[in-house]
């Protein structure tokens, strides 16, 4: 007998490939977005589900899904998207794919943090609406980073990619903030700092943190007012590490000078959303990882952790 993959959506050839000689039988959705009640209905009698971020997979889907549940696969390195403890009660193993998208996330977040401090969507727009009518030495300006204090809360993986690009620019020092300090960060000398060294120091300011109860609303006002007026906030983790009125706030009253985010909530940001409409405020639409290798990496490494689940060993890289 097959097993059966309920896949979210549409996903690389290799992937599929992979699944389909491990005596998988996939069943696609390819309606995306895929809406709650549609996953419901399809993960009854599944053997494993094959999900990225946009899933909330909690105990109502894990009920749903029943007993015949054996593993699960998210195509993301971050997963609070799933109830870890509710699989764990289970015994359903949950896959998700460290590493292979480290430098694609690190370059990306090294180029929002550019676009924001130099203003590049900005001005690209302004060549084409007219409002560049000639050379003002003041015009367009924003801040560099050479001689800057850059400031990473959250030095894992991702963090230490996007430092040692940075490192590169001439900065003056790089500090960071963990719940402990990070070996190879001390190695290559970034300084481990409490919280309101951070906040107060840092020029830039990047979130590269995981997504945890202690994170869950992290950046409020208090947070922004010990920051400099003049820093640039990135957050490339998740929008929920993030009080967004308390952001609003903060960009509208210049309590800080700019932010570049790659993650939002809820996503996508609704195009009424107030942080749209902030002239200080550059989104990306969660596209960290957004490489072509890298993406491919990460479905294949999906597969592969499924098919491995069904066959009751241990995964490529296992969450619980
Ligand atoms: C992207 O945010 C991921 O978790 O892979
Ligand atoms: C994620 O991969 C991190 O550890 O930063």
């Amino acid at each position: 007998k097959k097993f059966k993959v309920y896949v979210t959506q549409p996903i690389p050839k290799e992937a599929e490939s992979i699944m389909h000689s491990n005596n998988i039988e996939l069943i696609i959705n390819q309606n995306t977005p895929l809406k709650r009640d549609l996953l419901l209905q399809n993960v009854k009698d599944i053997d494993g589900i094959f999900c990225t971020l946009n899933e909330k997979i909690d105990k109502e889907i894990l009920e749903t899904a029943g007993a015949s549940l054996k593993v699960i696969g998210t195509c993301s390195v971050g997963y609070d998207h799933i109830d870890i403890n509710e699989c764990k009660k289970r015994n359903i193993p949950v896959g998700y794919t460290p590493g292979v998208l480290t430098d694609a996330s690190a370059e990306l977040t090294v180029g929002l943090l550019l676009n924001t401090t130099r203003r590049i969507s900005e001005a690209i727009n302004a060549a084409k609406t007219g409002e560049w009518a000639d050379w003002k030495i003041m015009w367009m300006c924003g801040r560099g980073l050479s001689g800057s204090n850059v400031g990473i809360f959250g030095l894992g993986r991702i963090g230490l990619a996007v430092a040692n690009r940075l490192k590169n620019f001439g900065v003056n020092k790089i500090i960071y903030h963990n719940r402990k300090p990070n070996e190879e960060g001390a190695k290559q000398g970034y300084e481990y700092v409490d919280l309101d060294t951070l906040l107060s120091q840092s020029d830039f300011l990047i979130v590269t943190c995981s997504a945890t109860k202690e994170t869950e609303k992290f950046f409020n006002l208090e947070k922004f007012k010990k920051m400099k007026k003049s820093a640039v906030f990135v957050n490339v983790s998740r929008g929920s590490v993030v009080n967004q009125e308390d952001l609003c706030v903060a960009l509208k009253d210049n309590l800080i000078a700019a932010a570049g985010l790659d993650v939002t909530t809820p996503e996508p940001l609704p195009l009424d959303h107030e942080l749209l409409k902030l002239r200080n405020c550059f989104i990306t639409p969660h596209i960290c990882s957004a490489e072509v290798n890298t993406r491919v990496k990460m479905a294949v490494i999906t597969a592969n952790n499924i098919s491995l689940g069904l066959q009751n060993k241990a995964l490529l890289h296992q969450i619980n």
